[in-house]
């Protein structure tokens, strides 16, 4: 039943657009000295090389990663994120990629919390083994709603959840949608990060909706859109909606994805950034 596997997908655009936010919240949360706990819900495999079979099938980076390697950065989070990425490829040559455990175990400290389940019987020990060394980890082989009951809310108070479904099936909307409210009843401090696709704009409407009927306050919505809108032929945008976002996010995503956009260079491409909940 589970047949996606993100090394297909590895550094591609959404992979840039969603690992930009990450870095950007959890280098907000990272200014106290305070622990924190990073829990992702569909961890990956961590780790991805550029030069695999599958990554070299799709070729999905060459229009992700790839066209910002070379590039100067002027803001501030698209540095810290091109740098996370330069330390997996010291000789300055992309060969791998990290995938959001990986970026958060590099950003985190000695005294911060990484928790992160992942149901795929490959990518869970490619995972695992990652981080054997790490304390204050843990990392399950279980379903990511599951996951909110048993390892939420986790012993300190602020953090970020990151919630990245492959969206294989239809239910996995609505499955989305009830595991958000039970997580965010058990922590409602958290910064939620909860990334969709853009394939077809009406659906992907409807989810948006759902989740801001939840009545759950102070959502943020960030979407990158390297192509217009087709109906259902594929994925030409990605977005992130954010809960409880840091005061910075909008500014600060602004000026990375300006230049983004100028780097993906593509003509008819465009991003958003909205307040949809107040708080
Ligand atoms: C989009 S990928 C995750 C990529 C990763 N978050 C990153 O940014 O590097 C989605 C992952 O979810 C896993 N998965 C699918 N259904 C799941 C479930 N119900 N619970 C936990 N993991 C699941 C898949 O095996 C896949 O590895």
């Amino acid at each position: 039943m589970l047949s996606y596997r993100h090394s297909y997908h590895a550094g591609n655009h959404a992979d840039v657009v969603k690992h930009l936010t990450q870095v950007a919240i959890l280098d907000y949360l990272l200014k106290k000295d305070k622990p924190l706990c990073y829990h992702d819900t569909h961890a990956g495999a961590g780790l991805y090389s550029l030069q695999s079979e599958h990554a070299q099938k799709t070729a999905e980076y060459l229009e992700g990663i790839t066209k910002l390697w070379h590039y100067q950065p002027k803001s501030a989070v698209l540095q810290k994120y091109l740098g996370l990425i330069k330390q997996l490829n010291p000789d300055d040559e992309l060969n791998f990629y990290p995938g959001s455990p990986k970026i958060a175990a590099l950003m985190l400290r000695q005294q911060d919390y990484l928790q992160a389940t992942e149901l795929h019987p490959t990518d869970f020990p490619l995972l695992k083994s990652q981080f054997v060394k790490r304390r204050y980890t843990r990392i399950e082989n279980t379903d990511a709603y599951a996951g909110f009951k048993a390892m939420l809310p986790p012993l300190v108070k602020r953090g970020l959840v990151l919630i990245d479904p492959p969206y294989e099936l239809k239910t996995e909307y609505q499955d989305l949608v009830a595991g958000l409210q039970e997580a965010y009843k058990r922590w409602p401090q958290a910064t939620y990060a909860i990334w969709y696709p853009v394939i077809e704009r009406s659906a992907i409407e409807a989810f948006i909706t759902a989740i801001v009927n939840t009545g759950i306050k102070n959502q943020l919505r960030i979407e990158f859109n390297l192509h217009p809108d087709t109906e259902g032929h594929g994925m030409t945008g990605s977005g992130m909606l954010v809960i409880n976002p840091p005061y910075t996010l909008a500014d600060d995503l602004t000026q990375a994805l300006s230049e983004v956009q100028q780097e993906l260079g593509l003509a008819n491409s465009h991003y958003q950034i909205s307040q949809l909940v107040g708080e």
